[in-house]
């Protein structure tokens, strides 16, 4: 991230010159150049930071056939790396780390047993049980934030840091299992994999190592002494006979918690400031909470997640063979990414969608992904969501940024959008 890096243009009609990806001001507000490629280089190869040259994918249609394509593949092996480039580039499963075996990584019919095996455990019901947990985190973390307040008047907070991010990561930490006097150390390391940027490098190594002996440790006991938890119920979980191993369980376990843990923290940083920025929407959603309607609040999430959604680019995908996509052609081997913030911006689907629009009906977005990957830790993600911004707004109705937009910076990683900070200001009475 920083050196920015030209994309040719590659359309005959001379169009006003191609952006510059993955510099400051893409990660500040990528949305420009990504309608740019919509129209003008939909299916684009780009040379991306780290120097592996990938296909990107803008447009919702073709987006939406690539993910759902089963001869795109999640399994790294397929990638047609040059040997100079070999575990440099930083495509996860690179790593041969037993963790780096998850469903993001791996093809049917793996994948299927997979995850079948973790939706017997990872249920609907069992997320909606989990609601009175997610709004007493919630109410915590807004108490310790008024209760450290010197000014009732003019209260302030860093909202990533002080509630964005310990949310989801106590949430899965409960769900799955993890004692109460553990979850700091979680803390501590999510942490550490979030500043960055989740290469297993250094710190991010160490921590990695630690998440990982504490997660075979933890599935060990449980096999002595079962809980209600999830991990419990992954190590329960059979079909037609099978089970996970201790290593899969693990892994699982990982994915949830990894797969789990930075999206949450931006769906709630980028939901907010995008209700902060838009003070009409808020205003509208902030009287419908308190009239006790939640219509609003549910469709609000689905078109924050559209309008400036947590995943940026959908997880690597590799062609397995010679194939196609929006008329370009694409070689077997090359690496696919497909931009799901572009495709949930592309007129040719939504009615104005730079606008934002809490109360947008026809919005099938792809925030959560398609097809065989569907995020299946969706409805823990609109729980977090509609509780932390449905309580934020009621317990500080006069929320407001605390910081010049210009100032804010954003995350730069690849394959996830989200602030590194969100000050904001509020009346803690
Ligand atoms: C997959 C988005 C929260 C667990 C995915 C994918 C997306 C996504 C786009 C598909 C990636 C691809 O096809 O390359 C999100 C967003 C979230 C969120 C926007 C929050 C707002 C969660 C949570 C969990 C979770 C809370 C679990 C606790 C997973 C898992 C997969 C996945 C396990 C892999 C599924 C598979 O490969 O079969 N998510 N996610 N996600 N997500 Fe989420």
């Amino acid at each position: 991230y920083g050196r920015g890096v030209s994309t040719a243009p590659s359309s005959p009609s001379s169009p006003p010159p191609a952006p510059e990806l993955f510099t400051w001001e893409f990660a500040t507000d990528p949305y420009p150049a990504y309608a740019w490629l919509r129209e003008h280089a939909p299916v684009h190869k780009a040379t991306l930071p780290s120097g592996v040259e990938a296909w990107l994918v803008t447009r919702y249609a073709d987006a939406r056939q690539a993910l759902a394509d089963q001869r795109l593949s999640k399994n790294p092996a397929h990638h047609d790396e040059p040997a100079h480039a070999k575990g440099k580039t930083g495509i996860p499963g690179e790593r041969k780390a037993e963790l780096m075996t998850h469903l993001l990584n791996i093809d049917p019919p793996d994948h299927t047993r997979l995850r079948r095996l973790v939706s017997k455990a990872f249920t609907p019901r069992r997320v909606a049980e989990f609601a009175p947990r997610v709004q007493e985190l919630t109410d915590r973390l807004i108490d310790d934030i008024i209760s450290k307040q010197h000014s009732v008047e003019k209260g302030s907070a860093d909202l990533i840091h002080e509630f964005a991010f310990p949310l989801p990561i106590y949430a899965i930490c409960d769900l799955l299992g993890v004692p109460a006097e553990d979850q700091d150390d979680f803390r501590d390391w999510a942490g550490m994999m979030i500043r960055h940027g989740g290469g297993p490098r250094g710190g991010v190594a160490r921590s990695v190592k630690k998440m990982r002996g504490y997660l075979l440790e933890l599935i060990h006991k449980k096999r002595e002494e079962p809980g209600e938890d999830l991990i419990s119920g992954l190590i329960r979980a059979s079909d037609h006979g099978e089970h996970l191993t201790e290593n899969e369980a693990a892994a699982m376990a990982f994915i949830l918690l990894f797969a789990g843990f930075e999206t949450t923290v931006n769906l709630i940083g980028n939901g907010v400031y995008a209700l902060l920025r838009n003070p009409e929407q808020r205003a509208v959603l902030q009287d419908s909470l308190a009239a006790g309607e939640t219509g609003l609040l549910e469709t609000g999430i689905e078109e924050l997640l559209r309008y400036d959604g947590p995943v940026e680019l959908a997880t690597w995908r590799f062609a397995t063979e010679a194939l196609s996509i929006g008329g370009q052609d694409i070689p077997a081997g090359d690496p696919v990414l497909v931009v799901l913030a572009a495709a949930d911006r592309d007129p040719a689907r939504f009615a104005e969608p730079d606008t934002l629009d809490l109360a947008r009906r026809d919005n099938q977005h792809l925030g959560y992904g398609h097809g065989i990957h569907y995020c299946l830790g969706a409805p823990l993600a609109r729980l977090e969501g509609q509780t932390a911004l449905a309580t934020l707004l009621t317990r500080l109705p006069d929320l407001r940024l605390g910081a010049d937009p210009t100032e804010l910076r954003w995350r730069g990683g690849l394959i996830m959008r989200g602030l590194r900070t969100l000050p904001v200001e509020f009346s803690a009475s």
